[in-house]
């Protein structure tokens, strides 16, 4: 099997390789990954080309370019002809995207539209997009969420992930695309094997944040607290990444048995954590008290985010495994160790 991953240097792509290698269907595979390192990191690419050489992949390439590069994205799609491609690549910030409109659109729609282009004539029929739960209608207060509940993002970020749903939608319907659309709730965690995890500049996601060390004059800043939610701060739905990769080990499965189709699946794990559920559980796992200071609300950001993932566990077989919430903050603490002597480096 010849896959094309973009993104494959950054959190949830390092991770999905990661299975994906160690997978029955990893052995003797030929993997092209793409990534132009604004998110990703050459330390991920390093291990997992190690990794592919033990586990008898046959072909491991890695490409420092952007997506935004037509020419060289036409050419290197017309020559690996994958079978499956796997679009992880992209801008993930919710903050941000709401700052830089213009940047996510560049970087989460231009890129998906260029990505499509090259494929159209190409045999490659399988492709896996990351999608994410900020497509939903925030003021829908149905949860958990399930795929047909209305959509209505509320921050630029979520309009973009909308935006290349609908181009797959069309790709499937006018030339036979067959996709998977995972929808990803709040992606936690770190590979228990301690060599990937979330690492991002500047980071911006509550549980890496959580774990940095923090005194008196330098306290974690909780998001507002005057949201209808039961302590007042909002609920997300962590997922191991882990579970994430094994998701999409899973859509591989699927894709060769049914050739065609759209298919959009959520991965959560139908619990809603909030911000200071978390921040305790973290304080209980690290052993240490989280000083905080309760700010204003970050633009952007819904009250209320929890998955039903009924129809991955129906249709994919897929179930979280790893996601307990001790497990995420553990290997994410583990993970921040690493990242810090990684660092130092
Ligand atoms: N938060 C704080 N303080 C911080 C950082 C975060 O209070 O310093 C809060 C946020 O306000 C939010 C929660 O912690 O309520 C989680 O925030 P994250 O930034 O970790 O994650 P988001 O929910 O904003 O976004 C993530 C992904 C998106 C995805 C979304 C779907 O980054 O890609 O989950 O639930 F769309």
């Amino acid at each position: 099997m010849k896959l094309l991953v973009t993104g494959g240097a950054g959190y949830i792509g390092s991770h999905f390789l990661e299975s994906f290698i160690d997978s029955e269907s990893g052995h003797d595979s030929k993997i092209w990954v793409i990534d132009d390192l604004s998110g990703g990191h050459s330390e991920f690419i390093d291990v997992l080309r190690i990794q592919a050489k033990k586990r008898g992949v046959a072909e491991f390439h890695f490409d420092k370019r952007s997506l935004l590069e037509e020419e060289f994205v036409t050419r290197l799609v017309k020559d690996v002809n994958p079978d499956v491609v796997f679009h992880f690549a992209g801008k993930i910030s919710v903050g941000e995207s709401v700052k830089k409109p213009d940047l996510y659109f560049n970087n989460n729609v231009k890129t998906a539209k260029i990505l499509l282009s090259a494929l159209e004539h190409t045999q490659c029929r399988q492709f896996v997009f990351s999608s994410t739960a900020a497509v939903y209608q925030p003021s829908f207060d149905q949860q958990p969420l399930r795929e047909e509940f209305p959509l209505g993002p509320s921050n630029p970020y979520g309009e973009n992930k909308l935006q290349v749903e609908n181009m797959l939608e069309h790709a499937a319907k006018q030339w036979g695309l067959g996709v998977v659309v995972f929808r990803y709730f709040n992606a936690a965690g770190a590979s228990p094997s301690g060599r990937f995890g979330e690492w991002h500049e500047p980071e911006t996601h509550l549980i890496p944040l959580l774990l940095a060390k923090y005194d008196e004059t330098d306290k974690f800043k909780v998001f507002g607290s005057d949201y209808s939610t039961r302590d007042g701060t909002c609920v997300r739905d962590y997922i191991h990444v882990s579970d994430l990769a094994s998701a999409h080990v899973k859509a591989v499965q699927y894709l060769k048995a049914c050739k065609s189709g759209f298919e959009i699946f959520n991965l959560g794990t139908n619990r809603g954590v909030t911000v200071l559920e978390m921040l305790n559980a973290a304080s209980v796992a690290v052993g240490r008290k989280i000083p905080f200071d309760v700010v204003a609300r970050r633009e952007g950001d819904p009250a209320v985010l929890v998955a039903s993932a009924e129809k991955a566990q129906k249709i994919l077989g897929w179930e979280p495994k790893h996601s307990e919430l001790n497990h995420i903050l553990m290997t994410a603490d583990r993970w921040m160790k690493t990242l810090a002597a990684i660092q130092k480096r």
